[in-house]
């Protein structure tokens, strides 16, 4: 294991200098740090949101702002800590649209998310997680499809990538957005998704196919 975690460590340092060369969308050249993902290489659950923030443009890291620090609760409430699941987004370079006070956040066009899915699909590829879990509509549609509805689609399990389990919940910003009853529903909505997340990873692993040498016992 410590063998294979190493190996996964090596393709994923690769392809993450491979994505910060990268400047096929102009947000390319006017992010300062690009934000391959971090976490275990071994990872059981994935979790991809939509594109790098602010805090995240400069630190180089996924998910260490306001919605990182509630993303860290919501795992927390199912038992994992952050370093135990692999965290990174559609896209690799921080979206940013001209605002009064410098650049503000956007959520990424659909060429930017099409122009770095390979380095997704190659984390993917690399981490093959039991599940993934898909923060807000943005993510979701980048795997399911332009005309995912978060209020109608999310919290029930879709084909992923790879065959791969995939559920879709709602954006930690966006709760961060909700107050009174509304932020009371959105959270037992999130509650019930994360609890499906939690059973998906206790569901007994699927078998691996005997080794061919051991087959038929001869
Ligand atoms: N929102 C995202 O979708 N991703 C981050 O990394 C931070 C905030």
């Amino acid at each position: 294991m410590l063998e294979e975690r190493a190996r996964r460590e090596r393709l994923l340092a690769h392809a993450a200098a491979a994505a910060s060369a990268c400047r096929k969308c102009p947000i390319g050249a006017q992010r300062r740090n690009n934000v391959y993902g971090e976490g275990d290489p071994c990872a059981s659950l994935m979790v991809i949101g939509e594109g790098p923030g602010e805090t995240e443009d400069l630190l180089g890291r996924p998910f260490v702002g306001r919605a990182g620090q509630l993303l860290e609760k919501m795992l927390g409430a199912i038992e994992l800590a952050r370093e135990d699941v692999y965290i990174c987004n559609t896209v690799k370079c921080r979206p940013t649209a001209p605002g009064p006070r410098g650049p503000k956040n956007r959520a990424p066009e659909p060429d930017e998310m099409v122009n770095c899915r390979p380095f997704l699909d190659e984390q993917i590829d690399v981490i093959r997680p039991r599940a993934i879990l898909a923060l807000g509509a943005q993510a979701a549609k980048s795997f399911l499809g332009r005309d995912f509805q978060i209020t109608k689609n999310r919290g029930r399990w879709y084909e992923g990538p790879l065959g791969i389990p995939l559920l879709v919940t709602f954006h930690p910003a966006y709760l961060l957005r909700q107050t009174g009853g509304e932020l009371t529903a959105v959270k037992r909505l999130v509650w019930n998704d994360l609890k499906a997340v939690r059973a998906k990873l206790d569901e007994a692993p699927p078998a691996a196919p005997p080794e061919q040498a051991t087959l038929f016992g001869v």
